[in-house]
């Protein structure tokens, strides 16, 4: 698969730590903020589990002497939710006491974790208050987990959904799905802590817009977040027009799953793929 890595390489900062950081250094120079992955995700044994949670760690020792505190972005498979979440939950603590002014978030992954997921961040938010979670407005159970958050005041980042899910639990239609990221992205901006609209999607980042005015939602009030090499000249736009936009930065060996996503998200993009294995 080493063969995907040119493709791999625009949405990833690098596959070690120090590449990452300069990358990292480079965005928060331009004025972005960033939330840091360190790639990996379906670990299978405690020893995976564990060498992730130190990895996580290693990356905080490094943002020691960084001169802005970080948002982290953990996905609690890569810490061992599917198999035993005691154990994910020590791991996660771990990187969430090692993480001092730096913020960490959930991802949110495929449906089989979602309830684990948001277990895990009602279980540790109330002795970690500046913990924060992922929702997909592609899951119809999305619209109550937003009031569960809302109610809980933790921060939400509201994306799309990245994973194949089925019908009787997810809008398959993309006009549905936008439609209910909007309704959410509405609630949140109005009554949530600190949201996310994660999006590079021109119509809702325009409507979401617009309900700011409307509403007279301050720019200090949200994010936008986007991700790492997608939509630069939109990551701009936003930043020129005042607004605070964080950079979804992921890095590390593990990068074929993440890639996978972004590839199977644009038909362009496996155009692009199929076209430079031509010319190999
Ligand atoms: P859409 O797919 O309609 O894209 C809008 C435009 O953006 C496209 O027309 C294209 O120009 C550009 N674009 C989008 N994806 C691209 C790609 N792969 N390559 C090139 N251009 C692309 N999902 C999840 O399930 N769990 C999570 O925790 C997260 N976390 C997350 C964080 C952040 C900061 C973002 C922005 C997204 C996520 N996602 C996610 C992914 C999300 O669910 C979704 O799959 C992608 O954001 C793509 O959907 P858009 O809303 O951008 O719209």
């Amino acid at each position: 698969m080493r063969i995907l890595y040119p493709f791999a390489k625009r949405f990833i900062a690098g596959e070690d730590l120090p590449t990452a950081l300069r990358n990292i250094c480079r965005l928060n120079e331009d004025g972005y903020l960033c939330t840091i992955d360190v790639l990996g995700e379906d670990t299978h044994s405690p020893e995976q589990a564990a060498n992730a949670r130190d990895e996580y760690i290693a990356l905080l020792r490094a943002l020691e002497t960084h001169p802005s505190p970080q948002d982290l972005s953990v996905k609690l498979s890569q810490m061992g939710l599917a198999f035993d979440y005691d154990l994910c939950k020590q791991n996660v603590e771990a990187v969430i006491d090692a993480a001092g002014q730096n913020t960490v978030r959930f991802d949110m992954e495929g449906s089989d974790l979602t309830q684990g997921i948001i277990d895990m961040c009602l279980d540790l938010h109330e002795a970690h208050p500046s913990l924060g979670i992922v929702v997909q407005a592609y899951l119809h159970r999305t619209e109550k987990d937003v009031a569960t958050m809302i109610d809980k005041q933790i921060s939400v980042r509201l994306c799309k959904g990245a994973y194949k899910e089925p019908e009787d639990i997810a809008f398959q239609d993309m006009q549905d799905i936008r439609e209910n990221f909007l309704k959410l992205a509405c609630i949140l901006l109005k009554e949530g802590h600190l949201p996310a609209i994660a999006t590079h999607d021109e119509t809702l980042i325009q409507e979401v817009l617009k309900f700011i005015e409307k509403e007279n939602i301050q720019p200090e009030q949200f994010y936008f977040e986007l991700l790492y090499g997608v939509r630069r000249d939109l990551q701009q736009h936003l930043l020129d027009l005042g607004y605070r936009v964080r950079i979804y930065v992921p890095y590390g060996s593990a990068w074929l799953p993440y890639t996978l996503r972004r590839l199977a998200e644009r038909k362009e993009n496996i155009l692009f793929v199929v076209k430079s294995l031509i010319r190999e």
